[in-house]
């Protein structure tokens, strides 16, 4: 069952109906200012950090789902409905009342809603614009009827106190600091201003306002809720001042519409900082200066500054979207690639795993692990931005190598409650790097000085951290010369040095072994797979390569105690026992040593990796996707600490990660399996599954971190969707390696491993300030590639860069037998 469909021509998800399973979800804003927006209105704004700085409330676990965030409220002030008088919302919530159609359009940084009723039209655009730090609600109420129509248009957004955790629990001083000011139509509101924030929001209309509110009780009136505001109904608002409480902006205006007339109304929600010797105006008084702000409210007061505005957002995602296009024979691949994986690779790049609709902002920083992997997926977008990504995260390693796990996007330091001991977080900072120089040649990077724990005492060029974080996992071999483990590794639940049976207490943060016995196969193959980056980045600095023996002792180590004769094993636990073998239990086969070891290429040569991926086929794979293993663990068990706290099926405990499924695509990409990598990777593809949607329930248009393994009663429902490695991932393993155009040190390699089905595909790909044609046909079964460039056949799978000046060149990829 569907809830919508697909416009590709627009790049929109057309949601046709308001009550969606979960609230279906856009984000506004690239930059810095961000808004998410539900299908309904719902959500809320932030500048830069969803924690810090939070202009909106948003109630997590509310009832009824979704209530508050963006409220538009119409009344016809000349009609009744019994004694009331017709009020509705033109996004369905707050209100709910039934629209005679209703449709939500969710694009690239924007979304619109349209619904009608009773002959009254609405048609809504919300997105915030490049530059500027607000965001935009363009209301047009377009009149239908053969009579006249009188109506009174409300919008109305709760503000948050700043810090969104303190707001939702410090009550005893919260209640009693809140301070608007309104002129001019503007709501400002500066709580906490008088002190030590210079910074302060707004809620601004472009029509003539009938009215205001800004305390909540008066707009809502007691003991009442957002779906029937009492100063909606009345029709009338009171014009409140907030002191303390809870300080809200309600805007109210009258439309007189004749028929077929319309009128367009905008609303401006936006943050503003002051330069802190133009704080008050005049100076030495409490009224904030408004100098700086009033020239931005009138221009996008203006409805054809909005447009242009609006434009401007277009023309971003074009440039963006650009980038890369496919053309296969496939509508989903297609959509996917071209449209929506980019754009959540931009989001996950944007927000890593702060604030979503199952991400509540207030929690995690920005993740080390995460924020290198979702690089790999994102560099070709905004290389500028991806190197400076790549230096924040290095100054926040630590001179051991090690690395914090998290760092706070507001002061890019290191975050301590969470500390570091995750051994495989420095490793992906090699991945990350590799890719961006892949991308741009930008060699220069690894001579650029940054520091480690942010101390700028403590810089080294950017390479030396690079064979920091290779040795630190080799100052930290166990028993078997694997890995230690640490806290965790990719696997965050898979704790084996932590034993908790506190309620309650972290089992990432608990360490009560000393970590000097389990050991994770999973890091020795992502060892080996960096060791391979860094003899490429070796060999172009002309220096002699430092990783390669060691890699191939951590090669022999997982073949002498890493695999288990049909797969590759997990790890170690602090008794030295197996984990992942057929020897235990429970949880005999995972999901990520089979993905790294084989995308290292080990066994690929000798039948070992075609064994261990038939076991995943066998054991692992399911309709909806690859669990992360199996069996899946039926009690909790003390010695493995977080992943068997979940009940069988869900999350780490045998969930389908879609993360770690792309791993799976690429290995089999890896044995030349193209039929057996796509299947995977429509199983998962969010767009496959939108005939599926009543039972999948997140977004068809984007990657959730995980579906429901076959161990749990809704196998095949979808959790927290949105901000996940996932996105880049799949990203990767179908640009580039089932259709295989991969960026090289060298230059572009071209050497899809496509369905036996496939005639071909053609792409268009920008690299490196070349457009690349690249059309690939099929000649027959197999995966032989013979290339021709301009014309000329060429040796080999890469093409290398034209000489300069040349901006297009054209590449024919055969593909067939050998
Ligand atoms: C979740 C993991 C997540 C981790 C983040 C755990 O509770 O189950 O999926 O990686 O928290 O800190
Ligand atoms: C989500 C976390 O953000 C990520 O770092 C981790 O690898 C996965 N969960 C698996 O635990």
């Amino acid at each position: 069952m569907r809830y919508g469909h697909f416009d590709d021509e627009q790049r929109e998800y057309v949601i046709e109906r308001p009550d969606t399973p979960l609230p279906w979800i856009n984000y506004l804003g690239c930059e810095d200012h961000f808004g998410i927006i539900s299908n309904t209105g719902g959500g809320y704004s932030f500048y830069r950090d969803a924690r810090l700085r939070r202009l909106t409330r948003y109630r997590y676990n509310s009832t009824p789902l979704d209530t508050g965030g963006r409220c538009l409220y119409l009344r016809d002030d000349a009609a009744e409905v019994g004694a009331t008088p017709l009020v509705w919302s033109p996004s369905w919530q707050p209100v709910r009342r039934e629209l005679d159609q209703y449709e939500c359009r969710h694009g690239m940084g924007y979304t619109l809603i349209r619904s009608r009723l009773q002959g009254i039209e609405a048609d809504i655009r919300y997105f915030v614009p490049l530059g500027d730090s607000l965001e935009i609600w363009e209301v047009t109420i377009a009149n239908r009827r053969s009579r006249p129509a009188n109506l009174s248009l409300f919008a109305a957004v709760e503000f948050c106190l700043w810090d969104a955790l303190d707001d939702a629990s410090n009550f005893q001083r919260n209640l009693s600091v809140g301070e608007v000011e309104v002129v001019e139509g503007v709501i400002y509101h500066k709580s906490e201003y008088r002190e030590r924030r210079n910074h302060f929001a707004f809620f601004a209309c472009s029509a003539e306002v009938a009215g205001f509110d800004t305390q909540r009780e008066a707009f809502l009136g007691p003991y009442r809720g957002w779906e029937s505001p009492s100063g909606v109904q009345a029709g009338l608002l009171s014009n409140s001042i907030a002191h303390g409480w809870q300080p809200i902006g309600a805007q109210h205006t009258r439309l007189q519409l004749k028929p077929d007339e319309a009128k367009t109304v905008v609303f401006l929600l936006g943050y503003h900082e002051n330069p802190p010797d133009d704080k008050f105006d005049p100076a030495g008084s409490q009224v904030l200066s408004k100098r700086s702000l009033t020239p931005i409210i009138a221009r996008y007061r203006q409805p054809q500054e909005v447009e242009a505005a609006f434009l401007a957002l277009r023309h971003y995602w074009d440039e963006l979207l650009g980038k890369l296009s496919v053309t296969t024979p496939d509508p989903h691949t297609n959509r996917m690639v071209n449209i929506w994986n980019v754009y959540q690779v931009m989001t996950t790049f944007n927000l890593s795993r702060s604030a979503s609709y199952f991400e509540s902002g207030v929690g995690r920083g920005m993740g080390f692990r995460d924020s290198n992997q979702d690089l790999l997926g994102f560099v070709h977008l905004a290389p500028e931005r991806a190197r400076q990504r790549i230096l924040d995260l290095a100054a926040t390693q630590l001179p051991s190598g090690g690395a914090y796990h998290q760092y706070q996007p507001l002061t890019k330091l290191g975050n301590n409650d969470i500390g570091s001991g995750f051994n495989d977080d420095p490793l992906w900072l090699v991945l990350s790097l590799a890719a961006y120089i892949k991308e741009t040649a930008d060699w220069d990077i690894l001579d650029e000085p940054v520091p480690y724990d942010s101390n700028p005492e403590l810089a080294e060029p950017l390479y030396g951290h690079l064979q920091r974080s290779m040795q630190y996992t080799l100052d930290r071999l166990g028993p078997h010369g694997l890995p230690l483990i640490g806290r965790a590794d990719w696997n965050d639940c898979l704790n084996l040095n932590s034993f908790s049976d506190t309620p309650g207490e972290s089992f990432q943060t608990t360490t009560n072994k000393d970590g000097k016995v389990a050991e994770s196969v999973f890091i020795a193959g992502l060892f080996v797979l960096a060791a391979q980056e860094m003899v490429g980045i070796a060999r172009h600095r002309g220096e002699a390569d430092a990783f390669s023996d060691a890699a191939s002792k951590i090669e022999d180590a997982i073949w002498a105690a890493g695999w288990d004769g049909a797969w590759f094993r997990r790890a170690y636990d602090d008794s030295g026992n197996p984990i992942g073998s057929k020897e235990c239990e429970e949880g005999q086969i995972f999901i990520e040593p089979q993905g790294v070891c084989v995308m290292a290429g080990l066994g690929v040569e000798d039948g070992r990796a075609q064994r261990a991926l038939d076991a995943v086929a066998d054991r692992l794979a399911t309709v909806h996707g690859i669990v992360l293993h199996q069996p899946a663990y039926s009690r909790y068990y003390l010695h493995l600490g977080e992943i068997s706290s979940y009940p069988p099926g869900y999350k780490e405990n045998a969930g389908i990660f879609c993360h770690t499924n792309p791993w799976i695509m690429i290995a089999e990409t890896r044995i030349g399996r193209g039929d057996r990598a796509y299947d995977y990777y429509l199983r998962i593809n969010p767009s496959t599954r939108e005939d599926l949607s009543d039972v999948h329930r997140c977004e068809p248009y984007v990657y959730a971190q995980m579906i429901a393994g076959r161990d749990a009663p809704a196998h095949g429902e979808a959790k927290n969707s949105w901000l996940t490695g996932s996105a880049a991932w799949n990203y990767v393993a179908i640009t580039q390696w089932i259709l295989g155009i991969r960026p090289t040190f060298e230059g572009l390699e071209v050497a899809p491993v496509m369905p036996s089905t496939w005639d071909g595909f053609k792409a268009e790909r920008y690299f490196r300030g070349v457009r690349y044609l690249i059309q690939v046909e099929r000649t027959g079964p197999g995966n032989e590639i013979r290339l021709e460039v301009d014309g000329h056949p060429i040796e080999g799978t890469v093409v290398t860069l034209p000489p300069v000046g040349t901006q297009e060149v054209r590449v024919i990829a055969k593909v067939g037998p050998g």
